[in-house]
Order: structure tokens, then sequence, then C-alpha cells
């Protein structure tokens, strides 16, 4: 028997999860995984132990429960500004992953080109791969990581058709302003493209802006799909709950793509999580304020023992420069668990090609105790 499939050539562990096994091994702190240490709020797990056992155990429909979508589409039009029927303009997922993995299944072919702007999340590459699609990837720039037009034509070929946003981003942090999603949408608008958009840090931010969803301006609302989940807001990623949302045109097919891959998400977990949109906005005042004050913590830790980070304006990921280090992001890496006992993630993994300089990734959605061990590593720690 051959030992797997042809389309598995080339594919290894995720850098993320490898990361997470040596730093196990080696007794480290771990900021590598892109996971919060927050508890899930009080009242979603009340409601939960509350209604568990009463809520419905069986399949949903194919694009999800009612209650999940109605409360999506509520969700959607107030704090997005994105306009969708429950019925036929939401599809309730297996997280945002599952969201985007039905949106890539159902929209590109094999061999079709997919833009995807550098630093990226690493699922957005593999997932494309896997059904064949061609990962294009558009050079943008610390710190700002604006995309422009002109890194877009450079990426573009006539193989072409769709690109996939990521604000704020994974793993710059970087929320795209109005004028660079205009200017986004301008160039998707001219070449015919699909935008698919992962809004999954969506409430996570640090500055005054409130976010601004790309499907919410003119050009793009019929060409894109808006994909979020529950998992980073509301600390509940192993519920496995996402939605992809956009014109009912483009979310049929992806409904057919979901079904086929996973028949439906979690029933009782689609019902009961629907509460969350319920939280009132204090809840996620305090939860961009406990995060702010986790950044500015950690970066300060890395900053005192001689490694510059980014300033994120979202999500919960430092970019830390390992330049003074020596070597590439993947030495870095092993050089700041060994001296320090810290996992972070490689810059290769965010990148087709090499990084433009050897940086690596820290999660600083941590409890404060680990706070605290990563101050303390990173006070007493002698680089070699
Ligand atoms: C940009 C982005 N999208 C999606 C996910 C995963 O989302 P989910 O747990 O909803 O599949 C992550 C997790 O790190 C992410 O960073």
């Amino acid at each position: 028997m051959k030992p797997h499939a042809r389309r598995l050539d080339g594919f290894r562990q995720s850098t993320i999860r490898a990361m997470t096994e040596r730093c196990v091994a080696v007794g480290g702190i771990n900021l590598g995984q892109g996971l919060s240490r927050t508890p899930p709020p009080d009242d979603l797990l009340d409601h939960a132990t509350a209604h568990f056992a009463s809520a419905d155990h069986s399949y949903s429909p194919a694009h999800g429960d009612a209650v999940l979508r109605q409360a999506v589409a509520r969700k959607l039009a107030e704090y997005n500004g994105v306009h969708v029927d429950p019925e036929h303009g939401v599809v309730a997922t297996i997280g945002a992953t599952g969201a985007y993995n039905a949106a890539v299944l159902a929209h590109l072919d094999p061999g079709d080109g997919l833009l995807l702007p550098e630093p990226f999340y690493g699922y957005h590459r593999t997932v494309a791969e896997i059904h064949g699609v061609v990962p294009q990837p558009v050079r943008t720039d610390a710190p700002g990581f604006r995309i422009d037009r002109a890194a877009l034509e450079a990426a573009t070929t006539d193989r072409t058709r769709a690109i996939v946003l990521c604000t704020p981003g994974n793993p710059s942090g970087h929320r795209m302003p109005p004028d660079e999603i205009e200017e986004v949408a301008r160039f998707a608008a001219d070449r015919d493209l699909l935008v698919i958009t992962d809004e999954i840090y969506e409430h996570l931010y640090y500055g005054d802006e409130p976010h601004r969803s790309p499907a919410s301006f003119d050009l793009l609302r019929d060409r894109t799909i808006t994909v979020s989940g529950l998992s980073k807001t509301y600390s509940i990623p192993g519920w496995r709950l996402g939605y992809a949302a956009g014109p009912p045109e483009l979310i049929a097919p992806l409904r057919i793509a979901a079904d086929a891959l996973s028949v439906c998400a979690p029933t009782p977990l689609q019902q009961i999580a629907a509460r969350a949109f319920t939280l009132p906005d204090s809840f996620y005042a305090r939860t961009r304020q406990d995060y702010r004050r986790k950044r500015d913590r950690i970066a300060a830790a890395f900053r005192d023992a001689g490694l510059a980070t980014n300033d994120p304006e979202g999500a919960y990921y430092l970019l830390v420069d390992g330049t003074p280090l020596g070597g590439d992001s993947g030495e870095v890496a092993e050089t700041i668990l060994s001296a320090a006992g810290i996992a972070t993630i490689p810059a290769d993994a965010f990148h087709l090609g090499a990084a433009p300089y050897p940086y690596v990734r820290a999660c600083f959605a941590l409890t404060d105790a680990d706070i605290l061990r990563v101050e303390e590593h990173l006070s007493e720690v002698k680089w070699p």
C-alpha cells in the first residue's frame, strides 16, 4: 500500500503543533500556540450548564441551527455593518477554519491562484494547497503590513481567482484601515476576484478605531465571503464553532461544501453559543483592556532582554525581532527556547519563501502567572 495520497506530498505537521511538542518536552512556557488562557465568560458557561441537557443532540441543518444563524446575522448587521439573510446568507461551520475550508472547496478549482498577503496564517495556505489551489504570496512590509496595489499586481497571474484578507491579522496584528480596504476592493473589482475575509480577531484590538469589515464596503458586498468564529473572542476554541456569511449566490455552494466536509457543526453547542452574542459591550471592552495590558508586559519583557517587538494593533501576537541572536527564524526560535525556556513560532511558518528578517511570533494571551514567569525568564536570560 502507498503511504499516503499524493495530495499530501510535502505536507508536514504544522510548525505550531511541532513547537508545542518541543515546548512540552523541555518544560517551557508556550507562547507558540495561538491560544488564549483566559477562561470563557462565566455567563456563557452558566448558560451551557443550565441548557446542555435540554439542547438538541441531533444533527442540525447543514447550514446550522436557526438560533445561531439568526444571532450571527444580527451581530453582522450591528457590529460589522454587513447585512445577510440568516436563512440563505449564513452557514455555521466547524470553526472559522471549517468556514474557510468550505469557501475554498466551493469556489476554487485545482490550479486556481489565491492571493495570500504575507505574513499569513498557516492554515490559509495549507487548506488552499490541500485543495490543489495555488497560494500566490502578496508582499507586505513591517511595520505597517499594508497591502498595496503594486504588490497585488506583482502577485497576480491569469489564474488568480480570489484573495484572502485577515483583519486584524495573524501574525501581524495589522488592522486594515478604510483606505487600504478600498484600494484592495478596487483591485478585486477590476480583476473580478472573490474575496475571503477572516475576521476571527474582530473584537481584539487596541486602538480607538472600530473594526471595519471588508464586506461592508460597497465594492466588496457582492464578492465577499466573511469568515469568523467564536474561538478567540470567547476563548472557546474547543467548541469548534465558526461561520461563513455573504450573498446567497456565494453561500449556496459553500453550504454544499460544508455539508460534504462535516455534515454540521455540533448542534447543542451552536444553540448554547448563540448566548455569546448577547454579552454586553463591557465584556468586549474588558477583554480588550486585559489583552492590551498583557501585550504591553510581554513586549516590555522582550525589549528589556534586547529583542525589539512590533506594536500590534489587534489580535494577540507579538513579532519579536531575533536579529541580535543570529541565524534564521528557526534558529532564533530554538535559541529563545533553549536559553529562556520560551516557545515561539519561527517566521518561516508565515511566508511561502524565506521570511524577510528572522522574527518569531509570540502569543501574549497568557495567564498572569505565565506572564510573570516570562518576565522572570527574560530578565535572567543569558543569550549565547
Ligand atoms: C486568522 C485565524 N483564523 C482562524 C483561526 C482558527 O479559528 P477556529 O478555531 O475558529 O477554526 C485562527 C487561529 O489561530 C486564526 O489565527
